[in-house]
């Protein structure tokens, strides 16, 4: 263990690709039990003393901000079942950067408590939030996520828009043969309710290991749909992993995520963090670098910037999905953090 102050800096990799953005996953559990995501019962959760505590969280990601990450999202399983994240928000929300700037305080969340925490989250310092939601039709959201919770995610993000949350995500994977039915129906709920629809290309994430690539809906499919009843327009992007058109007539945004047939990786700026404490360079990562452990055995910050900084040098050029040489990670979505 070096007695070295950190040396600020930036998260680099050998292919020049810049670290800005942390994802960092409070919990592995979740209210709903998703499909394509989580079994219906048996689900093995991390022991709760291997979760990362508040202070944990906030220590590192004190770091991680000096180390050049600009935006943080919270993700998890449901991030919202983790009790009094409130209190988290308000700790991370005072992080600057070396410049001084506010860094950026995200959610990912299936939207079933915003009703009642939006609000509060807001006032925290929560800057914007992103809601899955994979059916507008009662009966579809409760196969596909086993609860009878469509009202409270559709109050819930009602209540992220009243809240001043800005701009508000909604997130639906299209599954062939479960809701590429319902594009149009999305598009015409995301223009009437002012937020921005995301179509996310289906991954080999999934609990079951059921994943297919004929299941997949390609972005294409999912803009020509929509083009041909609402004409959109490209809207030039960065690093993020959408795609966004608008809408020709003003009516607002929409972006695909097309992971599958057009992978980003050559623009990635993000790094990950699990509920236990692992860092990921990659949502695919097979190597996880264990951060709790030198965490509570004292490891001073300079040593734990080494740590990330090494890591974040090895990341690799990418994910291989749909090649012969793709291997899956052992974790799913839940385990990661999207
Ligand atoms: P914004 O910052 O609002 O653009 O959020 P986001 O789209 O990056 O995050 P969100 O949590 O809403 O995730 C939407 C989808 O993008 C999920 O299916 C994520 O798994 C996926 N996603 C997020 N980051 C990556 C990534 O680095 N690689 C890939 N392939 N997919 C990602
Ligand atoms: N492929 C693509 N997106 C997925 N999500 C969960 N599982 C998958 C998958 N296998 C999405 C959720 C949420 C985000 C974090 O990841 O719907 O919006
Ligand atoms: Fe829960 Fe999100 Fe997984 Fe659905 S996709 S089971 S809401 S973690």
């Amino acid at each position: 263990m070096g007695e070295l102050e950190p040396r600020p800096g930036p998260l680099v990799d050998t292919f020049g690709r810049t670290a800005r953005d942390l994802r960092i996953s409070i919990t592995d559990r979740c209210n709903f039990r998703c499909t394509y995501c989580m079994p219906e019962e048996g689900m093995q959760f991390v022991p709760r003393d291997e979760i990362l505590t508040f202070e944990e969280i906030a220590r590192l990601a004190e770091l991680f901000v000096e180390l050049g990450i600009e935006s943080i999202r919270l993700t998890g399983g449901e991030p919202t079942v983790r009790r009094d994240l409130h209190r988290l928000i308000s700790m991370l929300s005072a992080l600057r950067t070396p410049d001084g700037r506010q860094v950026e305080i995200s959610l990912t969340t299936n939207g079933s408590t915003l009703a009642r925490q939006a609000e509060l989250l807001r006032h925290a310092g929560l800057t914007r939030v992103n809601v899955s939601l994979d059916s507008l039709r009662a009966d579809r959201f409760l196969a596909i996520t086993r609860r009878d919770a469509l009202e409270d995610v559709l109050s819930g993000i009602d209540a992220a828009v009243s809240a001043g949350l800005d701009p508000v995500k909604v997130n639906a994977v299209a599954v062939r043969g479960q809701n590429e039915d319902e594009i149009l129906d999305f598009a015409a709920y995301g223009r009437s309710k002012g937020v921005q629809i995301r179509f996310i290309e289906y991954m080999p994430l999934d609990a079951s290991g059921t994943w297919s690539l004929d299941q997949v809906v390609a972005a294409d499919e999912i803009v020509r749909t929509i083009d041909a009843v609402y004409p959109l327009e490209p809207v030039v992007h960065g690093s993020e992993p959408a795609s966004r058109w608008r809408y020709a007539d003003g009516g607002g945004e929409i972006g695909v995520i097309a992971s599958v047939t057009k992978p980003f990786c050559g623009d990635c700026d993000r790094v990950r963090l699990t509920a236990e404490g692992k860092f990921l360079t990659c949502l695919f990562a097979i190597e996880e670098l264990d951060l709790r452990h030198p965490l509570r055995s004292g490891a001073s910050d300079a040593h734990l910037a080494e740590l990330l900084k090494d890591a974040v040098y090895g990341k690799w050029s990418g994910h291989r999905i749909g090649r012969v040489d793709f291997v899956r990670p052992t974790r799913s979505m839940s385990q990661i953090g999207g």
